[in-house]
């Protein structure tokens, strides 16, 4: 059974109404990406592995934590993931990162894979995938087929906002993926967007609308 984290911090669900409002500017845009990346990252990571280590304090030896060095691969759907690539490395610098190009018929609503590059030993990786918007889910359906098919195995997926619609085809058709989620919407409307959403982040972010 996947595990659906959605995040009712009031810091998130602030700068999350104002990614919402369409006056807001893409350079505003993009910083509050990254933030709220980072914040969902404390909580993605909960499980990293730990290790003993030995500290010399100014006043004695300690047993101390550190993380035990699993290796993380982040993986963001482009074009929009790239916009929360940053908040991830801003925690875990020394994470590789992998590409999976994606884009969605705008008739169909399928997605179509034009690109596939993944860091090696991605099997014995923490995959963390990233996408802003999960709206049918096919796109994020189709990119953890992907990484399953190259190998992967721990993967978690991280976005900002869902609906109903794609949470339940992405925990259904991959339900050993975590799915972390700032906020739900409604539902999608006749064109395959999430109300009431933020639009399309894609053009939001890079300035193609
Ligand atoms: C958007 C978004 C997701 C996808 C979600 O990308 O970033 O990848 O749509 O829709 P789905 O859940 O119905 O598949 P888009 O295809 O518009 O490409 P872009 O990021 O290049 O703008
Ligand atoms: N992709 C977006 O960028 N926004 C939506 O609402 C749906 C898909």
């Amino acid at each position: 059974m996947a595990k659906i984290t959605i995040f009712d911090h009031p810091l998130i669900q602030h700068k999350i109404s104002i990614l919402r409002n369409k006056d807001t500017d893409r350079k505003t845009f993009r910083e509050l990406v990254d933030e709220i990346t980072m914040f969902m990252c404390y909580e993605a990571l909960r499980d990293l592995p730990m290790q003993d280590v030995e500290v010399e304090t100014p006043l004695i030896k300690t047993t101390c934590k550190e993380l035990a060095g699993e290796a993380i691969a982040v993986v963001p759907i482009l074009r929009a993931g790239l916009g929360m690539v940053s908040g991830i490395l801003n925690m875990v610098p020394n994470a590789a990162v992998g590409h999976i190009g994606l884009y969605r018929d705008e008739e169909t609503l399928e997605p179509h894979e034009y690109y596939c590059k993944l860091p090696k030993r991605i099997d014995e990786r923490q995959i963390i995938l990233l996408d802003p918007m999960l709206a049918t889910g096919g796109s994020a359906v189709a990119a953890i087929d992907f990484i399953k098919q190259h190998g992967g195995k721990k993967i978690k997926f991280m976005c900002m906002i869902a609906a109903p619609e794609g949470m339940k085809a992405v925990t259904e058709a991959h339900p050993d993926v975590d799915v972390y989620c700032a906020q739900m919407d409604e539902k999608l409307n006749e064109r395959g967007y999430i109300m009431p959403g933020l639009g399309d982040a894609g053009d939001r972010l890079f300035g193609t609308l």
